[in-house]
């Protein structure tokens, strides 16, 4: 046994695994974590572990602004944010939750303005507001302007601000250290405990155990399921598929967004702040088609309802293209000087990926996966549940791989950066409160035997399988089968090719057998996050007989509140490799939260969804 001392921890290395102790540890580095990690620092020791560099993090892909009733700019209200959220999600949303996303999003901003995010500002020095969709005022009447914004950069300025603090604040970070299993031992009545987590460093190879009072998942995100995606490649589920493979629940998961804007054929993200600037939609024919769809509030409706609109365009051939297979974002009315100074990267990016010109002409887009708005199920304190909502003590998650659930079937643009600030800042909060009177679960006999064994499987596999062909199959098949439109039909057949893939994953082959920053194991890794992930996607999918926000099932195109206003849970009943979903999945329902006023009268009750 060696023992090593740095500025932050002492490390202790037993049988070639290095072993760490600290009170919480968070896995993940983007806005959630770090978020979380300003809150936790100062009151308890903290480490933070992330796959990849901080500011490296895809929160900085997020572009057009953060969503706070500020009332800067134009009349708002929290409650009308709360309205738009609930509404947004098409009442799947707890609004217990919605409530105090909406509430909490003026000090969520405030607090990043006092740590020098430089947010875009008026005339008279106040945070500048723009619109964003389905974000209105007095209930649906009009586009307000309620999303702060730093230019088309404003999720790249929140990781910068938070990771500076995080500087200042002396958090340690574990960089490319990438989690793999959460330590877990069951106590005397059968309950899950929190130990800690087991980590695997890209630069040497080695794993690490980080013994904690308290874990804070906030893992981002699962898009590379689709091939056409705004997701970065590492956003593979990690952080979502170690809680499920632990056998804990997962919430809501068939749920997935589709970000009306991608670059056609690639996915590259434009914003929706570019509509929130006035950039319209239009057919091959010229026509500003979303007028027909949402008269009140057009093209600045929610995700769901836009992204459908472009892929009915397509399908009833006004699409444009010479394969007729994409709309147009027309911008050229904005004037080269809001492109340039407001939406510079868009402007850029549609200029280098696809040789068009946004100042001059419009730019061929299409839908792609954007966001998960299901995932790990927490409570409003960022507490993990497990079955019949009993908390798993210490153990928390926060942003993208958590489902509060602020989002319900469908995320308003801007609830999202809002999110990781207001659920980051009470998961770190609560896990600090948590870790003053808990002590160390301790830990099993060998707690890196379950990580050691799958990665040496791996390496050593003698399979003839790639996972990259494993992996193309899998993103073309679900875009084929589980996007915007959906069918039993399609679910049934992606359900097929996912088992299939399960068996010849089976038999991969890894050819770097190397230590340093082996990425071909690291990539063989996460295809088996993603396809656990597709898995429950495409199973609760099926399951889901009603169309609801991000969930249009063509063969049920009705929202059916009688029968499926409630969240979906999905269970791990088996092992979760066996090939057959129904061997280790099962689906159950948990009610939506509805608040009431005093008279016992629902604040916001369910409404037939026209904007
Ligand atoms: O369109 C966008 O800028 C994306 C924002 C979001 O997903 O919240």
């Amino acid at each position: 046994m060696t023992t090593s001392s740095t500025a932050e921890s002492t490390s202790v290395v037993k049988d070639g695994v290095h072993y760490h102790q600290f009170d919480v540890v968070i896995v993940g580095a983007g806005g959630a974590g770090m978020r979380a990690a300003i809150e936790a620092g100062p009151g308890a020791k903290t480490a933070v572990i992330t796959k990849l560099y901080p500011t490296r993090s895809h929160t900085g892909a997020a572009q057009g602004g953060m969503a706070a009733a500020l009332a800067n700019v134009e009349e708002d209200s929290w409650e009308w944010h709360t309205f738009d959220t609930i509404k947004g999600g098409d009442y799947l949303v707890d609004q217990d939750a919605a409530e105090i996303l909406a509430k909490e999003a003026i000090d969520a901003v405030i607090d990043l303005e006092n740590m020098g995010l430089p947010f875009n500002r008026t005339p008279e020095g106040k945070i500048d507001q723009r619109r964003f969709g389905g974000h209105t005022a007095d209930h649906g009447k009009t586009p307000v302007r309620r999303a702060c914004y730093a230019a088309d950069r404003t999720g790249h300025m929140i990781l910068q601000t938070l990771f500076q603090n995080c500087v200042k604040l002396g958090i340690n970070f574990f960089n490319e250290f990438y989690a793999l299993d959460l330590i877990t031992v069951k106590d005397e009545n059968g309950d899950t405990q929190v130990a800690g987590v087991v980590a695997y460093d890209l630069a040497t190879g080695e794993l690490h155990v980080f013994h904690s009072k308290a874990v804070i998942f906030a893992t981002g995100g699962f898009g590379k399921i689709y091939k056409t995606t705004s997701n970065a490649h590492t956003l593979t589920g990690d952080g979502v598929g170690i809680v499920w493979r632990k056998g804990l629940p997962l919430e809501d998961i068939e749920f997935f967004q589709f970000h009306p804007t991608g670059l056609a054929g690639l996915g590259i993200l434009l914003t929706e702040g570019a509509r929130g600037e006035g950039a319209i939609l239009r057919n091959a024919s010229g026509e500003r088609f979303m007028e027909r769809y949402a008269p009140t509030i057009k093209d600045l409706a929610p995700r769901d309802i836009v992204a459908r609109c472009m892929v009915k365009e397509v399908l009833e051939g006004r699409g444009a293209g010479p394969h007729k297979d994409y709309v147009y974002l027309d911008c050229t009315h904005l004037g080269a000087e809001v492109l340039e100074t407001k939406l510079p990267d868009i402007t850029e990016f549609a200029r280098t990926y696809l040789g068009v010109d946004p100042v001059v002409e419009p730019v061929p887009v299409m839908p792609t996966a954007h966001y998960a708005m299901g995932g790990i199920p927490t409570n409003i304190k960022g507490e993990v549940l497990q079955a019949n909502d009993k908390i798993v003590p210490g153990l928390y998650a926060a942003g993208e791989c958590a489902c509060v659930s602020v989002h319900g079937s469908n995320r308003l643009g801007t609830n999202s950066l809002l999110d990781i600030n207001v659920f980051g800042k009470r998961s770190g909060r609560n896990a600090v409160e948590y870790v003053q009177s808990a002590d160390f679960v301790p830990l099993p006999e060998d707690p890196a035997a379950e990580v050691r064994e799958m990665i040496e499987g791996l390496r050593n596999n003698t399979g003839t399988e790639r996972v990259a062909v494993l992996r193309k199959k899998l993103q073309e098949e679900m875009d084929a089968n589980a996007q915007v439109f959906r069918t039993e039909e399609t679910l049934t057949n992606v359900m097929g090719t996912i088992h299939d893939l399960r068996q010849r994953y089976k038999n991969i082959h890894v050819d770097d057998k190397g230590s340093r920053f082996n990425t071909d194991l690291l990539e063989a890794v996460e295809l088996g996050f993603l396809l656990d992930l597709a898995e429950i996607v495409a199973y609760a999918a099926r399951n889901r007989k009603e169309s609801r926000g991000g969930h249009m099932r063509e063969d049920f195109p009705d929202r059916d509140d009688e029968n499926f206003m409630q969240h979906t849970m999905a269970y791990l009943t088996g092992d979760p490799h066996s090939p057959d979903p129904e061997d280790h999945i099962r689906l159950d329902w948990k009610p939506v939260v509805f608040t009431k006023n005093e008279k016992g009268e629902l604040n916001y009750p369910p409404l037939e969804r026209k904007y």
